[in-house]
């Protein structure tokens, strides 16, 4: 039968305390209430001790969790315990979570302890905070360097004390698989009463191998793990728990374990924790990152289009990503072509595949990704109308005045004309320049996504501006780059300007087909 794995989510203690900025209790909430919406079992919301608003913080978060357990740290003190305990007393069922260093260098050079100091510290705080609850967990930190016949005594000690959950943590992410799951299998076989308790292990992932040094870990029982959404943490990170909870689920036959994650709901949680924590998920990254189900090589796309599983082991619907997509580059054969014409509902009989496919790779050899809308337009508009911009940037000014407005000023063609608009700002350059450009355009844009390249500290300074505008919504993508920020900014949008006008103008030449169509018939 397949064992239930606990999942332990770190991300407002161990993930929080590596953020730049500490998160105030409104940021807390959302990710605690996101992480019960996901179904983790055990949330562990902060270090009590460490600080009123931290302490504040649990006090808030203990109100509103229903099913998922509350957890927080303590160290080996009273006064860390208690404050754990009074921090949480409002949820019914809570876990306190202590730990000690049980590894040498901990001990000497950090704890400036011995071992038997250590083992008489971590028993009697165990038995301390059972006035509180049943439910402890006891973390020997630094346990992957714990000389292992220490461990396995300090963990038969500190279950007989009463801690029902012992963590094994790989504290500085120093562990291999192989060394990691020896660890474990030694524990199993050697402490008498480890079935008295539940096996956790806690990877850090200094060397990588956090995920595959959790999994490592369940294969040879440990049957908790911990870790964070996206993986924040210190240093390197946590345990990527998204990563644990697919790995699982994609090897659920073998490794004969499950979890009761709400697996529909991750990549809205990684993008919640990764707004409300402002850490950026690498396009690149396992399962949430942007890049995670695109295909890019013609061979590959053409494979997912006749059957996805040639290259897709994960569904991606099945974490609550919309769909996989084929991204059009220079790479892409006639295939993704047809595809993605046929997701924006048009038929082979409507277009020229190969005038198309033509004009399409002299585009993408230019830019690289092509999108859905430049293809479209590449589809029904020849090249030198293509190749043409109805919008251009005549001339602009910022203009900085004692009074501290500043004001800003553009001058765009547009076809023939040139129309010019003047906004007068106290700090909203980018707004004033967004909002002249909608006018003059008469096109009414929301501006949804701006990211700046800028080198230096200045704003004036050179960079790229990369935007997303949604136009009846539909998403356009401008880039800009220039010696100005702002101008890079500005460039970016007239891109878009240019890219809609040319879209305008095949929706017109659809409509007026259509209808000489339907005057023939
Ligand atoms: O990495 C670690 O060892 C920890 C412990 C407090 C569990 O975060
Ligand atoms: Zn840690």
């Amino acid at each position: 039968m397949k064992e239930k794995i606990i999942i332990f989510d770190t991300s407002l203690r161990d993930g929080e305390q590596s953020l730049r900025t500490s998160l105030n209790i409104e940021k807390k909430l959302k990710i605690a209430l996101a992480l019960e919406k996901l179904n983790i079992d055990i949330i562990e919301v902060g270090f009590p001790i460490s600080s009123p608003e931290d302490f504040n913080a649990i006090v808030n978060i203990s109100k509103v969790l229903k099913k998922s357990k509350i957890c927080s740290l303590a160290r080996c003190v009273k006064k860390d315990i208690d404050a754990a305990a009074e921090a949480m007393k409002i949820s019914k069922n809570f876990r306190i979570h202590i730990f000690l260093g049980t590894s040498p260098l901990h001990i000497q050079s950090k704890l400036k302890k011995n071992f038997s100091e250590i083992l008489e510290l971590s028993v009697s705080s165990i038995k301390y905070a059972k006035r509180y609850t049943n439910d402890i967990e006891f973390s020997c930190e630094d346990a992957s360097r714990t000389p292992i016949d220490n461990l396995c005594y300090i963990v038969e000690q500190t279950i007989k004390a009463g801690a029902s959950t012992i963590n094994i943590p790989d504290t500085v992410g120093y562990a291999t698989p192989n060394e990691f799951s020896k660890v474990i299998q030694h524990l199993y076989n050697s402490v008498p009463n480890i079935n008295k308790a539940i096996i956790s292990v806690h990877c850090h992932n200094d060397l990588g191998m956090a995920v595959a040094n959790s999994i490592a870990a369940i294969q040879f029982g440990a049957r908790q793990i911990e870790g964070t959404i996206n993986g924040i943490g210190e240093r390197a990170g946590n345990t990527a728990l998204e990563e644990v909870i697919m790995a699982i689920k994609i090897k659920e036959d073998l490794l004969n374990v499950y979890t009761n994650i709400d697996h529909k709901k991750i990549y809205e949680t990684s993008k919640i924790i990764s707004r409300v924590c402002q850490v950026f998920i690498p396009s690149n990254k396992a399962i949430v990152g942007s890049n995670a189900f695109s295909h890019s090589s013609g061979i590959h796309q053409d494979g997912i289009i006749k059957n996805r599983k040639n290259y897709e082991i994960i569904i991606p619907e099945s974490i609550g990503f919309k769909k996989h997509k084929l991204n059009l580059t220079s790479r892409s054969g006639r295939a993704a072509i047809k595809y993605h014409m046929q997701m924006m509902g048009y038929n082979e009989t409507e277009y020229n595949i190969e005038s198309l496919y033509t004009a399409f790779l002299k585009l993408a050899d230019n830019k690289g990704q092509v999108f859905d809308y430049e293809l479209e337009t590449l589809a029904f508009i020849d090249p030198i109308e293509y190749n043409t911009n109805y919008f251009n940037l005549k001339n602009f000014d910022i203009h900085y005045q004692l009074t501290g407005n500043i004001i800003v000023k553009l001058e765009v063609s547009c076809g023939e004309n040139i129309r010019t608009k003047i906004i007068q700002t106290k700090i909203g350059i980018f707004h004033a320049i967004f909002s002249i450009l909608n006018d003059i355009s008469n096109l009414s844009m929301t501006l949804k996504k701006i990211t700046l390249f800028s080198e230096g500290n200045k704003i004036e300074n050179s960079g790229q501006v990369n935007v997303t505008i949604i136009y009846k919504k539909r998403k356009f993508y401008g880039i800009g780059t220039s010696h100005n920020i702002f101008k890079s900014f500005i460039k970016s949008i007239i891109h878009v300007l240019n890219d809609i006008w040319k879209s305008q103008k095949v929706f017109l030449k659809l409509i007026k087909n259509s209808h000489q169509h339907s005057l023939k018939n």
